[in-house]
């Protein structure tokens, strides 16, 4: 990409300690490796875990593919983050519906105009598990945890690729504008 703005994303699920930072890593992972010049973030639509590390299941298992999720804090989605970042990817469709209802709330709070944050699901793109969600693996066993970490790799390279298609539009635009 070319613009010195990062593109910002921000990756949201319901605790912000399982689901959510392990698709901020493994998304940067794969927009580092491609060059995109992408910031990623991740909250969650509760409160429940401000401030705590993810899930040490969590963190296990990331680590085992080379994902390390240590230094991660978690937060509560605010309307603030509908200004800050371009897209808000859910984890699941609860963390959708969740998502647009604080979107309403933000709309109230301000001017449309300075909202511009696109919301879709993480899986949106992902022919593997196309409009699926990421289930929550918190009161589960390992499986669910390897699952989210398979669905975080998987949808994390459709949007690489939806993203690099993007940022060539945009590049060939202001090209043709010169
Ligand atoms: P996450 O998982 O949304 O993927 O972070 C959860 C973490 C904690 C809880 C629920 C889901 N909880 O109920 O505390």
């Amino acid at each position: 990409m070319s613009s010195q703005t990062p593109y910002k994303v921000l990756c949201v699920c319901l605790g912000n300690i399982c689901r959510s930072p392990t698709a901020e890593v493994v998304l940067r992972h794969y927009c580092d490796k491609q060059q995109l010049n992408i910031v990623i973030d991740s909250a969650g639509t509760s409160n429940y875990h401000p401030g705590k590390a993810p899930d040490l299941r969590s963190q296990k298992y990331a680590l085992k593919r080379g994902y390390d999720l240590s230094a991660l804090r978690a937060r509560q989605l605010s309307t603030q983050d509908f200004i800050d970042f371009d897209l808000i990817l859910a984890m699941d469709h609860e963390n959708l519906f969740n998502i647009q209802a604080l979107l309403a709330q933000a709309q109230a709070e301000y001017a449309g105009s300075q909202i511009r944050a696109k919301i879709a699901l993480m899986s949106e793109y992902d022919q593997t598990y196309l409009k699926q969600a990421l289930p929550d693996p918190y009161y589960g066993g390992e499986d669910g945890f390897k699952r989210v970490l398979d669905q975080c790799e998987s949808s994390s390279l459709a949007w690489v690729s939806v993203f690099k298609q993007q940022f060539q539009q945009q590049f060939k635009q202001q090209i043709d504008v010169k």
